[in-house]
C-alpha cells in the first residue's frame, strides 16, 4: 500500500435537544444524570446525532465574502485530491441547509455536530468579521433549535484561512491568539444558541499530516514543524477555552479528538512501552495537556521543549479542565517498538505501516499498524466494534469518569440506489456496523461510562478529503450531479433506533 493511501486511511482511524420549557443547562444536566443512572442501555436523554464538517459539506467556497482556506488551495492544485475533486460545491449545504435540517428531523436526530468555516467569519483569519458568514451560522443554528436538535459546534475542522498559512501556519505561535479571538467572536455572537463547543477536530491528524508528513495541506513535511504546530494548537485550545467562557456564561467546552485503542504487538516490555508512547502521542497529546497542563510521555527521550517552542508559563495556558471529553472511534492499532533491533522492526514513525524514508521521527519510535483480522470497509479500515468499548472504558478510568461524547463513528461503503427496489440504498453492512458498535457502546454505559451522545459519521456522503468523492460515509446517499439525497437503509434503521433510544427496533 502506498504511504499516501495508508495515511488517508489512517486519518479516519486515528453536547440538549430537550428544549421545550427547559433551559439548555437543564437539558445537558438531565441527559448526563440519566446516563449516569445506568441500567437501561440508552437512557432517556441520550443524544442521537450525526456529524459533518464545513469543507466537506458546505460548498459555496467563495460565496458571501468567504476567504480562501488551505483546503480550497489544496483541492485547486492538480494532483492533490483523487479525481481532481474539490469542495467547491460538495453537498451545497450552505444553500440547502433547511432541507438538510428537515432530513435530520426525519432521522429523529437530537444532536447535529457541524463545524464553522473560519474563512467565512474572518476571511483572512484576523480582523473584521464578515457578517454574512456569521449570519449563515445563525440561520443554521436557529433552524436546528426550532427542529429540537442540539447544535454541537466544532470551531475548527481543518480549513485554516490561507491568510494564516501565509503567516506561517500553525507552527507560528501567534495563531493561538488569532484562534482565541475567532473562538471568542463565535461565542459572543452564537453563544445564545450554541452551548456545546469543541475547539479542534482531530488535532493530531491535521498537525501531523499537514506539517509532519505533508499529505494534507499545507503539505509541509518536517517533524519539528509538527511539534511546533501541535504546541500552538495546545496553547490555542487553552486560550480559546477561556475566551469562550468569558463571552458566553452557558458555554461548555470539550473536544473532538481522533482516538484509536492501541494494543501491544507482543507482551514484551518494549512493545508495551511503545504502546504507551502511541497513546500519549496519538490519543492524549491534546487531552492530557488540557487536563493536567503537561505533555504526556510520548517520546523515547526527554520531551523536546525547545523544538516545540515551549516557553515558561505555557503549562498554565494549556491547562483547562474540559467540561466533557469528546472523541471519535474508527479503528484500532497494534503497536510495536520501532527502535533498531528491538521488538517489532526497524521502521520509524507515527502510524505508518511502512516508511521507506526511515528515520524521519526519531522522537516517538513506535510502529503502529492497522490489523486486518476483522472485515474491511470500502475505505480499507478494519471493523473492530470491541474497540469502542475499550476506548470509552480507558478514558473513563484515566480521567475519573468524565462525561463522554462520541463525536464520530462510521464506515465507508459504496452501495448505491438500487433501481429494482424503488431506488432504495440497501447498505446492510453499514447497518451491521452501527448495530455492533452501539452494542459495545451500551455495554460501556452499563459498565459505568458516562456517555451522553453518539454521532454517526456522516449525515451525508461528502467530500472525503484527499479521497475526494470516492468514499461514501453517509447514512444518506448524495447524487452529486443533482444534490438529490436518498436516506440509505442504514439511515432508516438509525432513525428508528434514535426514535426509540434502543437497538431492538
Ligand atoms: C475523520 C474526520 C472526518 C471524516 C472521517 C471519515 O477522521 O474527522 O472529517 O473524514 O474521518
Amino acid at each position: 500500500m502506498d504511504r499516501r493511501r495508508f495515511l488517508s486511511r489512517s486519518m479516519a482511524g486515528a453536547g440538549g435537544a430537550l428544549l421545550g420549557s427547559r433551559s439548555w443547562g437543564d437539558a445537558l444536566r438531565g441527559s448526563e444524570e440519566q446516563t449516569v443512572a445506568g441500567g437501561a442501555k440508552f437512557p432517556d436523554g441520550f443524544l442521537w446525532g450525526m456529524a459533518t464538517a464545513s469543507y466537506q459539506v458546505e460548498g459555496a467556497w467563495n460565496v458571501d465574502g468567504k476567504g480562501e482556506s488551505i483546503w480550497d488551495r489544496f483541492a485547486h492544485t492538480v494532483g492533490k485530491v483523487k479525481g481532481e475533486a474539490t469542495g467547491d460545491v460538495a453537498c451545497d449545504q450552505y444553500h440547502l441547509f433547511p432541507q438538510d435540517i428537515a432530513l435530520m428531523k426525519r432521522l429523529n436526530l437530537t444532536s447535529y455536530r457541524f463545524s464553522i468555516s473560519w474563512a467565512r467569519v474572518q476571511p483572512t483569519g484576523t480582523g473584521a468579521v464578515n457578517q454574512k458568514g456569521l449570519d449563515h451560522y445563525k440561520r443554521l443554528t436557529d433552524g436546528l433549535i426550532d427542529a429540537g436538535i442540539r447544535p454541537f459546534c466544532t470551531i475548527y475542522h481543518w480549513d485554516l484561512p490561507q491568510g494564516l498559512e501565509d503567516r506561517g501556519g500553525w507552527p507560528n505561535r501567534d495563531l493561538a491568539g488569532y484562534y482565541a479571538e475567532y473562538a471568542g467572536i463565535l461565542a459572543k455572537n452564537l453563544g445564545d444558541r450554541i452551548m456545546v463547543w469543541a475547539p479542534f477536530n482531530m488535532p493530531w491528524t491535521f498537525t501531523y499530516l499537514g506539517y509532519g508528513v505533508g499529505v494534507f495541506p499545507p503539505c509541509r513535511s518536517n517533524y519539528e514543524d509538527f511539534l511546533k504546530a501541535a504546541h500552538t494548537v495546545n496553547l490555542a485550545q487553552g486560550e480559546a477555552f477561556r475566551a469562550i467562557k468569558a463571552a458566553s456564561s452557558h458555554a461548555t467546552v470539550g473536544s473532538a479528538y481522533g482516538m484509536a485503542p492501541a494494543y501491544p504487538k507482543t507482551e514484551s516490555e518494549a512493545d508495551k512501552a511503545a504502546t504507551a508512547r502511541y497513546n500519549a502521542m496519538n490519543n492524549e497529546y491534546f487531552l492530557h495537556t488540557a487536563m493536567a497542563g503537561e505533555y504526556p510521555k510520548a517520546f523515547v527521550g526527554e520531551t523536546p521543549y525547545e523544538q516545540m517552542g515551549f516557553r515558561a508559563g505555557d503549562e498554565k495556558v494549556m491547562k483547562v479542565p474540559l467540561d466533557w471529553i469528546g472523541f471519535h472511534y474508527y479503528t484500532r492499532r497494534i503497536v510495536s517498538d520501532a527502535r533498531a533491533g528491538v521488538g517489532g522492526g526497524t521502521s520509524f514513525g507515527t502510524e505508518i505501516e511502512s516508511d521507506e524514508s526511515g528515520n524521519r521521527d526519531r522522537y516517538t519510535q513506535f510502529k503502529a499498524v492497522m490489523p486486518t483480522e476483522g472485515p474491511l470497509t470500502d475505505a480499507g479500515l478494519e471493523v473492530w466494534p470491541r474497540g469502542i468499548y475499550d476506548l470509552v472504558m480507558r478514558v473513563t478510568r484515566q480521567y475519573n469518569s468524565p462525561v463522554i461524547e462520541l463525536t464520530e463513528s462510521g464506515c465507508s461503503y459504496l452501495d448505491t440506489p438500487y433501481e429494482a427496489e424503488g431506488g432504495r440504498v440497501p447498505d446492510a453492512r453499514r447497518t451491521q456496523f452501527f448495530k455492533a458498535h452501539l452494542t459495545e457502546l451500551s455495554r460501556a454505559i452499563q459498565d459505568g461510562a458516562k456517555v451522553r451522545a453518539y454521532h454517526a459519521w456522516s449525515l451525508l456522503d461528502n467530500f472525503e478529503w484527499a479521497d475526494g468523492y470516492s468514499q461514501r460515509y453517509g447514512l444518506t446517499y448524495v447524487d452529486f450531479r443533482n444534490q438529490k439525497r436518498t436516506v440509505k437503509d442504514s439511515g432508516l434503521w438509525y432513525a428508528k433506533v434514535a426514535g426509540a433510544s434502543r437497538l431492538e427496533v
